[in-house]
């Protein structure tokens, strides 16, 4: 089955073509980072018409790219959300003229869990349950994935996002954006252990996650201080490892006893851990979550690098799974905000 995947919920125009679900045929992604980068963010007019301007092109590349034709195709994926929403509406109405046009079948998904599937595209071996983690710009969610069509949220951020924080704290740092790369770029001449920073870790019950405080507690350092490259280098790298520290932690404890939130599980724990989202390139959270996961006896599957941003090929993996359990979309699709599969 050939499914056309479309992704547009924040910068990236993505068009993926996938064949029934793990496949790749092509991934492709347009950019509008370079006209949001003097802003210090985004900019969603900016992003919606960009996507407007490209959305064509984007899916007519990746039909070529994969050398498949539009009337090949069997069915449409596309993110119906989170994300802003006059981007969403781009890549939804393009994907609902598609499907009415062509006659195939159309199913719109959640952009954060469709991050999981990056992850899962070439490990095809993966069983339910597992516990996912979604590490983005937006949003830093542990959730309970029961079945395809069922997931329950654990916790999440009760302000920043893990990105969101990278991203802020790079720019009182002046790094630049995004971000994320950019602190992993200036720790990696740093001392993790010379500036101290903790995150809020909530309570011992808590699987929620706070990362306003620490951008602030940096914010006053910096005030306080005289900045060099090295205590530049100090602060990305001590920031960077409080961070990793509290995804990590919360991650391997959400295996362990997934039902401390709640029901999940049954009380049992879980042995996989699916971690996705932008965040998920960092290479420190990497090592440290696979570490921690093997001494617990817990497999810890990551993206490819390609897939840890946001792309398309997630998003037509995610619409293959819900539509063979027998999800459709109405062509009355709009964007949402929710957190529902
Ligand atoms: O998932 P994503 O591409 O878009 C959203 O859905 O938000 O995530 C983008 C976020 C940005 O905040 C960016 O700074 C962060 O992912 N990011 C990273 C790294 N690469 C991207 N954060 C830490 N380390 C990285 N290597
Ligand atoms: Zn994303």
């Amino acid at each position: 089955m050939l499914v056309l995947g479309i992704e547009t919920s924040c910068d990236e125009t993505g068009a993926s073509v996938v064949k029934d679900g793990r496949e790749i045929l092509s991934n492709m992604v347009a950019s509008s980072l370079e006209f949001h980068k003097r802003y210090g963010g985004v900019v969603p007019e900016i992003a919606t018409r960009y996507h407007v301007e490209v959305i064509d092109y984007v899916v007519k590349d990746s039909l070529k790219r994969s050398r498949v034709k539009l009337e090949d195709i069997d069915l449409i994926a596309v993110t119906r959300g989170p994300g802003l929403v006059g981007s969403l509406l781009v890549g939804i109405s393009f994907a609902k003229a598609l499907s009415y046009s062509l006659g195939v079948p159309l199913v719109g998904v959640n952009h954060l869990w469709a991050h999981l599937y990056s992850g899962l595209i070439s490990r095809p071996d993966i069983k339910f349950p597992f516990i996912g983690l979604v590490v983005s710009g937006g949003h830093t969610s542990l959730v309970f994935c029961e079945n395809a069509g069922k997931f329950k949220l654990l916790g999440q951020t009760k302000d920043d996002a893990a990105g969101e924080a990278f991203d802020k704290v790079a720019k009182v740092l002046g790094l630049g954006y995004p971000g994320g790369p950019a602190i992993e770029k200036a720790a990696r001449q740093g001392d993790p252990y010379a500036i101290k920073f903790a995150p809020a870790y909530l309570g011992e019950n808590s699987y929620d996650f706070s990362f306003s405080g620490i951008k602030t507690a940096v914010l006053y350092y910096i005030k306080a201080h005289r900045l060099n490259r090295k205590v530049v280098a100090d602060i990305a790298a001590g920031f960077q490892k409080a961070v990793v520290d509290c995804l990590v932690a919360k991650a391997i404890d959400a295996c362990r006893a997934p039902a401390k939130g709640g029901s999940a599980s049954g009380g049992k724990g879980v042995k996989t851990l699916v971690v996705g989202g932008g965040v998920s390139a960092n290479i420190l959270l990497r090592k440290e979550l696979t570490r921690e996961g093997r001494a617990c006896g817990i497999e810890v599957i990551f993206p490819s690098f390609e897939l840890s941003l946001d792309n398309a090929a997630m998003v037509a993996a995610m619409g293959y799974r819900l539509f063979k359990g027998g999800v459709r979309s109405r062509s009355g699709l709009s964007a949402e905000s929710n957190l529902r599969i």
